[in-house]
């Protein structure tokens, strides 16, 4: 069934159009990411779905009901906003029993709620007595969440939830959060900036770019094959460079490629990620390391073209690359082409 089901919707702030006809369809219990760059409406989005601004146009349906007269309390959505505010004056207890009063039972069954919540997003259940100053930034995330959660929403919208959050917290939160939202088969809609987030936590990935979802489909199927050029980059780094398709096939300064999805016979921008390279040290290779970045896992290389063209390539971290070295570059796999912009 189809917990949320957006149609067309527009909304404006004065002349600045900001969404420009936004649908998209998700399904109970699973988790779609948008993805979009900074200012492409994405918080604009959630606070329409959430009840909190009017859209000046287009429908919001929540189990097939449209809520456009429905004001956000009784809209059964948990919302987590991008401030990830708590209140601070109440404790963590609190906090997440907020709004539990008269839907949640007896007191003792509050209680037993948030335990219960505490422990789905791995908290310990000693920390219910503090107050958000006491705890880290991440404990705080899982505190705003577990409060989302408190009145088991039909829908939650979870904005930038670990933007704050350093890498390392934001990895083990992420695994708590995507497992609490698993166990309580919510159905969610995550903003992210973050394209491994949007990749690793999500069943679907919906593209939002100038006002519309310009694609959504599952994360593999559109890091593979992303409509454009624009979709590709927001999905992950890559080199671009000029090249003519021809009859399935593009050739450009890496010689003739395989394209990933078709794309019309003349000028053609390749696309090009850093793992489809790969780079082995060669003395008698025609490219040349320009610079090495260790990154733990694997290295970064830029590495130089007879041409002067420059390509980042991912390459193994168990060899120590040095600037000056030559190399070859080949290309694993069928790239991304799209017709060039005239
Ligand atoms: N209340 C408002 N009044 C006027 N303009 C607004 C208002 N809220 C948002 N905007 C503008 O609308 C556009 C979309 O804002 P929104 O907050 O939805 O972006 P976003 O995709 O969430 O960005 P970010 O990734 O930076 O959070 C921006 O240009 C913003 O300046
Ligand atoms: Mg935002």
């Amino acid at each position: 069934m189809t917990a949320l089901s957006v149609r067309d919707l527009h909304k404006s702030y004065g002349r600045a159009r900001v969404l420009d006809g936004v649908s998209l369809d998700v399904a109970e219990g699973t988790t779609t990411a948008i993805l979009g760059a900074s200012g492409c409406g994405k918080t604009t989005l959630l606070r329409l779905i959430a009840g909190f601004d009017r859209a000046d146009g287009g429908t919001i349906a929540l189990a097939g009901r449209v809520v456009s007269a429905v004001p956000p309390e009784k809209r059964s959505i948990g919302y987590v906003a991008q401030e990830g505010a708590l209140f601070p004056h109440l404790t963590v207890q609190a906090n997440i029993a907020f709004g539990l009063s008269r839907a949640a039972g007896t007191r003792a069954e509050r209680r037993h709620r948030v335990a219960e919540l505490l422990d789905l997003v791995r908290l310990d259940a000693s920390l219910a007595r503090r107050h958000p100053h006491e705890l880290s930034g991440g404990q705080q995330q899982r505190v705003a969440l577990a409060r989302a959660l408190a009145r088991r929403p039909a829908l939650v919208l979870l904005d930038e939830p670990f933007s704050s959050l350093d890498t390392a917290l934001r990895s083990a939160t992420r695994t708590a959060v995507a497992e609490a939202l698993r166990a309580e088969r919510v159905t969610t809609l995550l903003v992210t900036h973050d394209q491994a987030e949007a990749l690793s936590l999500s069943d679907e990935v919906a593209v939002l770019t100038r006002g519309r979802f310009t694609q959504v489909a599952p994360a593999r199927e559109i890091y593979a094959a992303p409509v454009d050029l624009d979709t590709a980059r927001l999905l992950g780094p890559g080199t671009t460079l000029p090249g003519k398709a021809d009859a399935g096939a593009v050739s450009c300064t890496l010689g003739t490629l395989r394209v990933a999805q078709p794309c019309p016979d003349g000028d053609a921008t390749v696309f090009v990620r850093p793992e489809q390279l790969r780079v082995t040290p060669a003395a008698g290779g025609n490219a040349v390391v320009r610079a090495s970045g260790f990154l733990g896992a694997d290295t970064v290389l830029t590495v130089e073209l007879p041409d002067g063209t420059l390509l980042d390539a991912r390459a193994d971290a168990t060899v120590a690359y040095t600037t000056g070295e030559r190399v070859t570059v080949d290309v694993v796999g069928a790239v991304n082409a799209y017709a060039a912009r005239t």
